[in-house]
């Protein structure tokens, strides 16, 4: 490992050894004897699942700072596209991962293929409604209590999930991440951030399938004739105000290429951490 290859982690005092990284995400993309899914059983989007799924592992170790030894909750964990490299990450004796989703199709794959391999790797069914993956559900995602104590993680992942959620939800759910968050604990989130160069398409390269449109004052902007919940986008400023009433601060907002400009990344990527508490 070269010094050139160290670089500052969010993480305060950390570097990351970035050969390591590197190879760690490619390894993950290459491993055919990594569990992964039947495509037609896989329902969080389309493009490559492993090669997706290796991508983030880098962003979550480079831009979240997650460690070895990390607790993670992963909020929406669907089938498992952002667990399976974190197995090749999280330390299998100090390290540990829940993940929660309310499509049994998705639990169900996760624990019969990665908790067996990788005991360290739990998931949970809860019955959330959601209008397009668990229309029948019992909990309204206005009421979500997440299943776990008080600081119980240091690490929060929300992939593609904020981007389904109605308004009326966010803050309940932020409220929660702050919640079983320990105090310094980091939040990864992605969400499509409605900005000026987003909503007007300025320079004509927006992804054509995100075509946002603004309905009356809601802070929601929507793809037209898709359902509302297919994809949503949030007005700039909202997520952040919301964040700030959960008691999180916001790290790192990092806007993504989705809307026509240069990043390394499609949706735009938001790190909070939990404040400390006040005496
Ligand atoms: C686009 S998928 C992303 C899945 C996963 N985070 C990933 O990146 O691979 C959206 C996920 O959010 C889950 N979801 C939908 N409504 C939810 C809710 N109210 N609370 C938590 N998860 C929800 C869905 O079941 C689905 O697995």
């Amino acid at each position: 490992m070269t010094q050139a290859a160290l670089q500052q982690s969010p993480a305060p005092g950390r570097l990351i050894d970035e050969d390591r990284v590197r190879w760690l995400v490619e390894s993950a993309k290459d491993n055919r004897f990594l569990p992964q899914p039947e495509s037609t059983n896989v329902f969080v989007g389309d493009g490559d699942f492993r090669a997706i799924g290796a991508e983030f592992l880098g962003h979550f170790i480079r831009i979240g700072g997650l460690r070895e030894d990390g607790r993670v909750l992963d909020i929406g964990c669907g089938i498992g596209r952002m667990a399976v490299p974190l197995t090749q990450y999280l330390d299998p004796q100090v390290g540990r991962y829940d993940g929660i989703d309310p499509v049994e199709g998705g639990i169900d794959w996760c624990q019969r293929t990665i908790t067996p391999a990788y005991p360290n790797f739990a998931f949970q069914r809860l019955d959330i409604a959601h209008e397009l993956y668990n229309p029948n559900g019992k909990i309204s995602g206005k009421a979500l209590a997440l299943p776990f104590p008080d600081r119980h993680f240091n690490f929060v992942i929300m992939t593609s999930v904020v981007t389904h959620l109605p308004p009326a939800e966010i803050l309940v759910y932020l409220t929660e991440v702050r919640r079983i968050l320990v105090p310094g604990g980091r939040l990864f989130m992605t969400a499509f951030v409605v900005d000026r160069i987003a909503a007007a398409n300025e320079n004509g390269r927006r992804d054509p399938r995100l075509a946002f449109r603004r309905y009356g004052e809601s802070p929601c902007w929507f793809v037209p004739n898709q359902p509302p919940l297919a994809a949503i986008g949030f007005e700039d400023g909202f997520l952040d105000k919301a964040l700030g009433r959960a008691g999180l601060s916001l790290a790192l907002k990092s806007l993504g290429h989705w809307r026509g400009t240069k990043a390394g990344h499609h949706q735009d990527f938001i790190v909070a951490k939990r404040r400390g508490d006040v005496r």
